[in-house]
């Protein structure tokens, strides 16, 4: 049965990404769960621009390069290792890595605005014992006060924790990012941090941009009519750098798609698409 009602862009998330979800069993049966027919005006748009089978796999590449890096870096943590999503949103990312990694994983962290019980719920019916490791936070990610309720949750800024911003940059400043990003400086790269965001149009191929452009659109007419913030890989490297950190790997959306089915088939050649992802240490 269909419990947890999602809003228009969080279910268009979720309806775009469902081919990596689809993958397991539990993404399957959380899939199940969710309510996605707000999803439904969004998804028509992009139907009639023309980008919906590009956005499609667009998406699908970013959900399976965040869950895979996500992966990486707690394996490579090389011990006992805090998760910590910041505006996870409806993402069942939290219960994945905790059901995929239960020696390594001591604690999975969902910050948000907003922390809904049906999502709860919903983990603890499907995996109850890993559930039991996911602690939802009520927070603003750009608040001075994200610090003291992580640690009243029980986050450890002493002890090593893999970080994931997906879906979050796009919403707020470069000084904001960059503030969030000092709240996880240990000084010694202990963190490990995961980051997706959206290249400068101008930076991305002639033929992407006008579907780039219309992406954007679709959700900047209705919810962020200021327009989405962009971000590039030299601006993070400096960001992590200026932190005492530094950039780890870089994946561009071809190398995503190539990673996720073993071809380019959508995606070729630089600036061909309006997503990246890169990796850190902080
Ligand atoms: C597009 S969804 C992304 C969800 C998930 N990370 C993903 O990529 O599938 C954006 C989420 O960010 C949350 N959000 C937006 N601004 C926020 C803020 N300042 N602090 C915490 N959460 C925020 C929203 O509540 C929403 O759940």
């Amino acid at each position: 049965m269909a419990d947890l009602k999602l809003e228009p862009t969080a279910a268009m998330v979720m309806e775009l990404g469902a081919g990596v979800f689809a993958e397991s069993e539990l993404g399957r049966r959380y899939m199940a769960g969710l309510d996605l027919s707000a999803a439904a005006e969004l998804i028509d748009e992009h139907r009639r621009r023309g980008i919906l089978e590009l956005t499609r796999e667009l998406m699908c590449n970013r959900k399976a390069a965040v869950r895979r890096e996500l992966l990486r870096l707690v394996d490579q943590a090389g011990g006992a290792v805090q998760v910590l999503l910041l505006a996870a949103g409806k993402s069942p990312l939290g219960l994945e890595t905790a059901v995929e990694r239960p020696e390594r994983v001591t604690a999975v962290f969902e910050a948000d605005v907003s922390v809904p019980d049906d999502k709860r719920r919903l983990y603890a019916s499907l995996a109850p014992g890993p559930a039991g490791k996911v602690r939802f936070v009520r927070a603003d990610v750009t608040s001075p006060e994200l610090p003291a309720l992580l640690r009243a949750a029980g986050f450890d800024f002493g002890s090593p924790a893999v970080i994931a911003l997906e879906g979050i940059t796009h919403y707020i400043s470069p000084e904001a990012c960059r503030a969030l990003l000092g709240v996880f400086a240990s000084g010694e790269g202990r963190n490990a941090v995961i980051v997706e965001y959206g290249p400068p149009l101008a930076a991305l191929a002639d033929w992407v941009r006008p579907k780039a452009r219309a992406a954007f659109s679709i959700i900047e007419r209705r919810y962020f009519p200021q327009g989405m913030i962009k971000y590039d890989r030299a601006w993070f490297e400096a960001a992590l750098r200026g932190l005492g950190g530094g950039l780890e790997r870089h994946y561009p959306m071809e190398e995503m798609e190539r990673l996720r089915t073993g071809a380019n088939r959508f995606f070729s050649g630089p600036g061909s698409g309006w997503v990246e992802v890169l990796t850190g240490r902080l």
